[in-house]
């Protein structure tokens, strides 16, 4: 304490109003404890009092964690709606953007010619389209402005597409037709290829995953291991059970053992609780796409795991409980990958769509596959569509965040349907609430037209083409 402030101290302790001073002064103290405490709190402590409104479905999960979108430097009264930062949206979702080859970036708006249509609205900031905490002006994929706002920078379309010319204004953005970021499945040329297609493709089957080419780390599969080879430490009781299971894995063939999981080998103590890091060494990509998704993205911002008491989703009452990490579909030591892709999605979803799968066809040829009487890749179970195969730079793995293709749900149609159906038949089923809410037990009862209309425009362009040379 220096001097000055010493003898104002002073002063001030001798003056009649110390007492009233210290109550107020004592009263801001702890204000500014309270809300200070809910800045720099740790993302588990509860702090739905400062949220001014409902989060959106993508991010009340991590709702608490303020600080992921929220720069706590830049207010002293805590989270406000200036301290948004964009970069921390980029952070979490550039990559999946540039993935989905984002039709609109900011930077295609760079382009001064973009200028008169960015004052009315900023293409540029992530904010102009998707606010936060405003349920009452929130549609699906947190989307905070009507989607008629396409018309503001395309009213044209009607001139240069006749095909376009009475289309409702507010249509744009309809399932099937265009989406704002991501259209994989819906540009012209793409279309076009994949015109005539039958409704069922001869050859309908999914694509073998390889999971030895998709290991990260140092480790590489070695000779099966026997159940006399496991090396858990001897002071370590194990039940047979464990001993059994874990000899007929895949991770026994590949020559995996107690200790690559639960540590104890020289270095490291023993542990009977394997967590998700100890997978994390072999199998890297499959825990970073599971930590995108809404089954990791509490793990990711290191919040507890996900319950399903805490979902919005209808979930089973008997796993209110159940913690969503690798065991939750992948329990011990079993590994099995054919519970883990629908036995085990159902023990936790009960929404109509997740409990109408059992009676669907495609849940039928999951069971010939199981029997044996169906090939092999023939079947569709949840994670067909939800935990899609995807072709990566070391062959087919397993994407485990099951929102990378959900919405908009055209991407499945690309990365998934098509391997066995027609592109038109897959749009249109997706389009289809009534085919979505019964797990495609029904057949689509309309057919989306942007097919055909992608078809029509290259004949037509083609044939304009074809006229101007036959002209002398
Ligand atoms: C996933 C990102 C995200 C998280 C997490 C988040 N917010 Fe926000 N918040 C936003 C966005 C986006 C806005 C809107 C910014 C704008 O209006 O430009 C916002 C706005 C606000 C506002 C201003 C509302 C208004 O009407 O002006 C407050 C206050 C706020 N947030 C508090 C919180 C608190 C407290 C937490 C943690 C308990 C939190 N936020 C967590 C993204 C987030
Ligand atoms: C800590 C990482 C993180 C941050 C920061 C973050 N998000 Fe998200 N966001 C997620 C996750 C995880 C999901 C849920 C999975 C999904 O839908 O991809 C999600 C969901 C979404 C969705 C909805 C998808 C749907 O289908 O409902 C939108 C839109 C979105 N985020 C935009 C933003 C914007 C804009 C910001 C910046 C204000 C932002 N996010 C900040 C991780 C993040
Ligand atoms: C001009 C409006 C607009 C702006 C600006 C915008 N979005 Fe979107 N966003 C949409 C619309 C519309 C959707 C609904 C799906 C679609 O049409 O692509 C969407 C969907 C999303 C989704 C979920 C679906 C998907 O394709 O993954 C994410 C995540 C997302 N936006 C993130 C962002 C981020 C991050 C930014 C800033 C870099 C941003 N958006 C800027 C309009 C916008
Ligand atoms: C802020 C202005 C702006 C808004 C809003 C906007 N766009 Fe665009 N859009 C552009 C620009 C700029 C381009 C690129 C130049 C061009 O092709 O006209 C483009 C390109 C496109 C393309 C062609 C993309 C390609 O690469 O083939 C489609 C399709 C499209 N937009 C659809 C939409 C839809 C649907 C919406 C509403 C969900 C929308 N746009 C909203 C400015 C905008
Ligand atoms: C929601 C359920 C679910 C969760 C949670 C889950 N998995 Fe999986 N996992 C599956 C299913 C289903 C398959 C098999 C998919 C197939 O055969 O196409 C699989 C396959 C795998 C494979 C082999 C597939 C490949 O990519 O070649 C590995 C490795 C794997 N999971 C690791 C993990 C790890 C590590 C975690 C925790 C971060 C985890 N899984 C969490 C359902 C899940
Ligand atoms: C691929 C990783 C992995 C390998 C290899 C592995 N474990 Fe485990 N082990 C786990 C996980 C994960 C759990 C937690 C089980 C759960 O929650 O479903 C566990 C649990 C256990 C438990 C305590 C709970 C129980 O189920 O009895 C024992 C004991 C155990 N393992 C012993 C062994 C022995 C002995 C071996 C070698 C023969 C072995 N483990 C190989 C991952 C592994
Ligand atoms: C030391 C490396 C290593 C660790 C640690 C490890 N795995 Fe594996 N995992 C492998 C290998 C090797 C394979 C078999 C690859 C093949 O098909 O040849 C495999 C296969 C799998 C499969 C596919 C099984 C099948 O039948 O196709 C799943 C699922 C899986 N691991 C999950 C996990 C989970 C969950 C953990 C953490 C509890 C884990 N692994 C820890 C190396 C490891
Ligand atoms: C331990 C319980 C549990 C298991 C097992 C489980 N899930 Fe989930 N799942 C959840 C919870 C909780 C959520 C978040 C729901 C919410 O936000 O309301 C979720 C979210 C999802 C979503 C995203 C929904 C959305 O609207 O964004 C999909 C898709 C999904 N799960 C599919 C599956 C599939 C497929 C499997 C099996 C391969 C599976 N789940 C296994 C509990 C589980
Ligand atoms: C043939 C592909 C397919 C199969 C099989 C499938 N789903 Fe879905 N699932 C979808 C599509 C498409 C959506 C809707 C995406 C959208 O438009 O919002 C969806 C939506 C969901 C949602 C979000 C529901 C909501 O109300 O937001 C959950 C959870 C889910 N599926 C879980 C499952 C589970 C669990 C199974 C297996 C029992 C399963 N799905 C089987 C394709 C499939
Ligand atoms: C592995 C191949 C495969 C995949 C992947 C697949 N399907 Fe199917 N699907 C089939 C087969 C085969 C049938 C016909 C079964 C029968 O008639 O017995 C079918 C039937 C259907 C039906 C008709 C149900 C009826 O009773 O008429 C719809 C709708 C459907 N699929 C939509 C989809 C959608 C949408 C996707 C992607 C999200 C998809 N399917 C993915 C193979 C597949």
């Amino acid at each position: 304490m220096n001097i000055q402030i010493r003898s104002a101290w002073n002063a001030f302790r001798q003056s009649p109003h110390a007492p009233k001073w210290l109550t107020w002064a004592a009263i801001n103290v702890s204000i500014a404890a309270y809300f200070g405490f809910g800045l720099v709190a740790p993302a588990s402590v509860s702090k739905t009092a400062w949220l001014p409104g409902e989060t959106t479905h993508g991010h009340y999960q991590i709702e608490m964690d303020c600080n992921a979108c929220h720069d706590p430097g830049r207010s002293a009264d805590g989270p406000s709606g200036s301290d948004v930062m964009q970069d921390a949206c980029i952070r979490c979702h550039g990559e999946q953007l540039d993935r989905a080859k984002d039709t609109h970036p900011a930077k295609k708006f760079r382009d001064p010619t973009n200028a008169e249509r960015l004052a009315v609205l900023d293409a540029q900031n992530c904010l102009s389209c998707h606010q936060e905490h405003v349920p009452e002006q929130t549609l699906t994929m947190g989307l905070t402005l009507p989607a008629d706002y396409c018309w503001h920078c395309h009213q044209e379309v009607a001139d240069s597409r006749p095909s376009h010319r009475d289309m409702a204004y507010d249509s744009c953005a309809t399932a099937g037709c265009h989406n704002y970021h991501d259209n994989r499945a819906l540009y012209e040329k793409y279309l076009d290829d994949h015109h005539g297609q039958p409704d069922h493709l001869e050859l309908a089957s999914l694509p073998r995953r390889s999971t030895a080419a998709s290991l990260s780390g140092v480790f590489r599969p070695d000779r099966p291991l026997a159940i006399d080879q496991a090396d858990h430490p001897a002071t370590q009781s194990v039940d047979q059970r464990v001993l059994d299971d874990w000899a007929t894995t895949a991770h026994a063939r590949a020559g995996v053992n107690c200790t690559h999981c639960h540590g104890g080998n020289g270095d490291t103590a023993w542990s009977e609780a394997v967590a998700m890091e100890s997978c994390q060494q072999c199998h890297a990509g499959q825990v970073a796409s599971f930590q995108t998704g809404k089954h990791g993205m509490r793990l990711a911002v290191g919040l507890p795991a996900m319950t399903p008491d805490q979902a919005r989703l209808p979930m089973h009452a008997g796993q209110a409980h159940a913690q969503l990490d690798c065991n939750a579909c992948h329990p011990g030591h079993r590994f099995d990958t054919q519970f883990a892709a629908a036995e085990a999605c159902l023990q936790c979803h009960a929404d109509d769509h997740s409990l109408a799968y059992r009676d669907s066809a495609h849940a039928a040829l999951w069971q010939e596959e199981l029997a044996g009487s169906g090939a092999v890749g023939s079947g569709v179970s949840c994670a067909s569509c939800h935990l899609p195969r995807i072709e990566g730079e070391t062959g087919i793995w397993v994407n485990h965040d099951q929102n990378a293709n959900l919405r908009p749900s055209e991407t499945m149609a690309r990365q998934v349907c098509t391997h066995c159906h027609g592109l038109e038949y897959s749009l249109s089923a997706l389009a289809d609430p009534r085919s979505v809410a019964s797990c495609f037990g029904d057949a689509p009862t309309e057919r989306i037209e942007s097919v055909q209309m992608a078809h029509a425009w290259f004949l037509q362009r083609q044939a304009k083409r074809d006229a101007r040379l036959k002209k002398p």
